[in-house]
C-alpha cells in the first residue's frame, strides 16, 4: 500500500477483510434485505442492538434506530455500531466467513494500524521500536538462563566456602549492554520462575533499570562505580542464602511462619552482608543484603532483622526492597498463584504506606507504569495483546502488540494500538498470560512480529 491511502475506506468487498480491520458500517447487501421479511428484521434488529440504520422506506431514504427497522424496508446501511458490537466490528477470518454466509457484501473499514497505508511517521517509528524490543527479548532468553545458572553456582561454592563471583561477573557484563535489562525486566511475568536463583537476576535487572531512571529523575548521584556495579549488587543481595541448606532453598513448599526452616532463611540478610565484607565489596553491598528485608513499619512480622535504626537503611536499599517484594509477588513460585504484574502494582500501592518509602514507590511506580512492559491485557474491543512500553504522560495507555482477536483465537498477523491515539480504545482488564499460554508465555512474547 502507499502513503497517500487514506485510513478509512468505503465499499470493501467481504472477500477484501482482513484480520484487525475495524469495520464502521455495513453498507453492501443480498437480495433479502431488499424487501425485509419479518423474520430477516427482528434478526438484525437483535444483532445490530444499539447501531443506525439506514433505509429506504415509502420511496425515501431515512437514518433510524434499528428497533424502528420495518417489514418491507430496503436495508442500505448499518453505522455507528456501539462498543459491545466489537464481535462483529473487528475483522477476523471467523467473522469474515460469517459475513459472507449471511450476505452482508460490502463495508465501510478503518485499516488496522499495521495494514494502514496512512500510517504516521510515529507509528512506523513505534513500530520498529516494538519490533526491535522483542528481537532484545528474544536474544535475551539464553542470556538469562546462564545467568541463573551462575547465581546457582555461585551459592552452591559460598556453601563450600568458596566465593568467586567471576561468572557471575560476566553476566552482568553480557546484560548491562544495551537494552538488555530493559528486555529481561519485561520477561519476568512470562517465564516459570520458582527458584531463588532466577529471583537475583530478575532482581538485578530491574533494580539496575529502575535505579538509573529514579537518581535521574531525583538528580541524585548514583552510589556506584557504574551500572555494572549496580547489577552487581543486586545480583548478590540474597548470597546470604548459601548458608541456608540447599533442600531448604530449593524446596517448592512453604513453611510455616516460625518454623525452623523459616527462622534458618531468615539469617539470609545477615550472613549476606557478612559474606559480601569479607569479599571486599563496597559498603553498599552488605547494606542492601543486611537490610533488603526491613519494612517501613519493622514491628511487622515479615520484617527482619529486627531493631535496625531507620537512617541506617540506603535509598538503594529501599528501593531493592521494593524491587524484591515486586519479583517475589509476580514470579510463579510453585505453591502459590502467581499475580500478573500490574495486580502487583495495585497490590503494593495498597500497602506501600506500611511497607515502603513512599515517595520512593512513586516514582518506581512512575518507571514501570500502572501496566508495566510484558503485562497481557484485554481492550475494549475484545482483542488481547502485551503491553510494550510505559508511556511518559498518559500512563494508562501505553503502546500494545494486539495477537489475539475478540473471538480468542491468535493472530497470524500483529498489529500495534497506541492508545494514547486510538482513543476509542482502553484497557478493560489485565490476564494472567501463564493462563492462555501455559508455559508457552515467554515463546509466544518472543514471537511478536508487528508488520
Ligand atoms: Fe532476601
Ligand atoms: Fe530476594
Amino acid at each position: 500500500m502507499t502513503d497517500d491511502k487514506p485510513l478509512i475506506q468505503s465499499n470493501v468487498k467481504v472477500s477484501d477483510l482482513k484480520e484487525g480491520m475495524v469495520i464502521l458500517a455495513y453498507t453492501g447487501f443480498d437480495e433479502k434485505y431488499k424487501v425485509l421479511d419479518e423474520n430477516t428484521c427482528k434478526w438484525v434488529q437483535h444483532n445490530f442492538k444499539g447501531s443506525t440504520t439506514v433505509v429506504e422506506r415509502e420511496g425515501g431514504e431515512s437514518a433510524i434506530p434499528v428497533e424502528n427497522l420495518s417489514v418491507g424496508d430496503h436495508l442500505l446501511s448499518i453505522e455507528k455500531l456501539p462498543s459491545t458490537l466489537g464481535h462483529i466490528a473487528r475483522v477476523s477470518l471467523k467473522l469474515a466467513e460469517e459475513l459472507t454466509k449471511r450476505g452482508f457484501l460490502r463495508f465501510t473499514v478503518k485499516l488496522a494500524p499495521a495494514t494502514a497505508g496512512g500510517k504516521s511517521d510515529e507509528l512506523k517509528a513505534a513500530i520498529e521500536e516494538a519490533n526491535e524490543f522483542v528481537h532484545k527479548v528474544k536474544e535475551n532468553i539464553k542470556v538469562c538462563e546462564t545467568a541463573t545458572d551462575a547465581v546457582e553456582s555461585l551459592i552452591d561454592n559460598a556453601r563450600q566456602g568458596k566465593t568467586n563471583i567471576k561468572d557471575v561477573e560476566n553476566c552482568v557484563d553480557s546484560i548491562t549492554g544495551g537494552e538488555s535489562a530493559d528486555a529481561i525486566g519485561a520477561i519476568i511475568s512470562l517465564k516459570k520462575n520458582d527458584q531463588v536463583y532466577a529471583h537475583c537476576v530478575d532482581v538485578a535487572v530491574v533494580f539496575t533499570t529502575t535505579y538509573y531512571e529514579i537518581v535521574r529523575l531525583r538528580g541524585l548521584k548514583s552510589a556506584f562505580k557504574d551500572e555494572k556495579e549496580a547489577m552487581l549488587a543486586a545480583f548478590l543481595h540474597d548470597i546470604g542464602k548459601a548458608k541456608v541448606p540447599k533442600e531448604i532453598l530449593d524446596s517448592t513448599a512453604p513453611f510455616k511462619r516460625n518454623s525452623k526452616e523459616m527462622q534458618l532463611i531468615r539469617t539470609h540478610p545477615e550472613t549476606g552482608a557478612r559474606l559480601l565484607a569479607e569479599m571486599g565489596m563496597p559498603d553498599v553491598f552488605s547494606n542492601m543484603a543486611h537490610y533488603h528485608h526491613v519494612k517501613l513499619d519493622d514491628t511487622m512480622a515479615s520484617s527482619y532483622p529486627k531493631d535496625v535504626k531507620s537512617e541506617d537503611i540506603m535509598f538503594e536499599t529501599r528501593l531493592l526492597a521494593l524491587v524484591d517484594a515486586y519479583q517475589a509477588l509476580t514470579a510463579g513460585r510453585s505453591y502459590k498463584k502467581s499475580w500478573t504484574p500490574p495486580a502487583v502494582m495495585r497490590y503494593l500501592d495498597a500497602t506501600a504506606a506500611v511497607e515502603f518509602d513512599l515517595d520512593l514507590w512513586q516514582d518506581f511506580q512512575q518507571v514501570m507504569g500502572h501496566y508495566p512492559r510484558g503485562s497481557f491485557v484485554k481492550l475494549s474491543d475484545g482483542t488481547f495483546g502485551f503491553v510494550l512500553n510505559v508511556p511518559k504522560k498518559e500512563i494508562l495507555k501505553p503502546q500494545v502488540a494486539v495477537i489475539r482477536n475478540a473471538d480468542g483465537e491468535d493472530l497470524q498477523n500483529h498489529y500495534l494500538i497506541d492508545l494514547q491515539i486510538d482513543r476509542d480504545i482502553s484497557i478493560t482488564q489485565d490476564i494472567d498470560v501463564k493462563e492462555i499460554y501455559g508455559n508457552k508465555a515467554l515463546e509466544v512474547f518472543a514471537n511478536i512480529n508487528i508488520g
